[in-house]
């Protein structure tokens, strides 16, 4: 097979059966501090691909769109062929790693909810915190990409989180990364292992790669240990989380707006005279009971253009976030 790529724990081939696919490799190799501690760890590998086969697969059942196709021999998987994103993505329940040095908050306290972090892949400048809008500005994501990795980190800290507690596991943290396939979708991709991901038990007892950044443990039992764990658990139980997406239909530029015309004047009347123009809309809240995927997005699209807004004179927005 030809070598596409060599990561720091991974390998990538070309897929001999089809160019939509690749073939990815999961190694023994280990490194941490951007490479400046690194070991080969017999059976890493393999449990790392077994951990990703396990997440994929079980995100997949709730809706999640991944790159994952099919497990192959060994620690390999077929999975679709994507650009990788240049950002990672980080979700945070608890404070723990860089989140701790950074901001000098003690290990272990709980965030009042999820946080969403992006960090610029680069390994130069050791994949430096990037905010939402320099992403952005720099033309890394657009700003629906950017709401869309959100809610897609936020729909797997719920699942991932369900099914942990139900084995009295904590899901401290994880990195995701995401990539566009040919035909611009956007898939969850890379790996989620213990090599991605922070799990305590109740005593604050890591089970990831923690015990090798810090030389506190053996990799390969804490990752088969969470295998374990993993596959006493019932994800059939965990039920699916409602997301909600919101459609916002404004008049085009140059079309006139006459209840917008009518609150300008009344505003005005009271007193509001800084008001220059107002255009009125309507927003459309819509609930799911999936993750949102870009099928269901190009799906709306198409939908607003049919039902929800009068293309000629309104233009709309699908939104994450409102
Ligand atoms: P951090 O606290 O070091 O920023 O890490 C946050 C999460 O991201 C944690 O679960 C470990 C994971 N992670 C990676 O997967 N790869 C990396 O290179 C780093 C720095 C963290």
């Amino acid at each position: 097979m030809e070598l596409l790529h060599k990561g720091k724990a991974k390998k990538i081939f070309a897929d001999s059966k089809s160019k939509k696919y690749v073939v990815i490799e999961f190694t023994d190799n280990v490194s941490a501090g951007n490479g400046k501690k690194k070991d080969i760890i017999k059976g890493k590998g393999n449990l790392a691909c077994d951990l990703s086969e396990f997440f994929f697969r079980y995100l997949k059942k709730k809706g999640v769109d991944t790159h994952f196709v099919k497990r192959l021999d060994g620690s390999q998987m077929r999975c679709t062929k994507v650009e990788i994103l240049p950002l990672e993505v980080v979700c945070r329940n608890v404070a723990a790693g860089s989140f701790c040095k950074r901001y000098g908050i003690k290990k272990g306290t709980e965030l009042a909810s999820p946080l969403i972090e992006f960090f610029l892949k680069e390994d130069k400048l050791h994949d430096p915190l990037i905010s939402e809008d320099a992403a952005i500005r720099l033309n890394l994501a657009s700003e629906f990409e950017i709401a869309f990795m959100k809610s897609v980190a936020l729909s797997v800290n719920y699942y991932l989180t369900v099914l942990f507690t139900q084995v009295n596991l904590t899901l401290i943290d994880f990195k995701l990364e995401f990539g566009k396939n040919s035909d611009g979708a956007i898939l969850l991709a890379d790996e989620i292992s213990g090599d991605t991901i922070r799990v305590w038990n109740s005593k604050g007892q890591s089970f990831d790669k923690d015990l090798y950044r810090k030389d506190e443990g053996d990799i390969t039992t804490a990752y088969s240990f969470l295998l374990e764990k993993l596959n006493e658990t019932k994800p059939n139980k965990v039920l699916q989380r409602e997301e909600v997406l919101y459609v916002s239909v404004m008049p085009k530029d140059g079309i006139k707006n006459p209840p917008g015309e009518v609150t300008k004047k009344a505003l005005i009347r009271l007193g509001f005279g800084d008001a220059t123009e107002v255009r009125m809309g309507k927003i459309f809240e819509i609930h799911l009971s999936k993750p949102i995927t870009s099928g269901l997005i190009e799906q709306l699209t198409l939908m607003n253009l049919k039902l929800l807004s009068n293309p000629i004179a309104e233009k709309h927005n699908v939104r994450m976030e409102m």
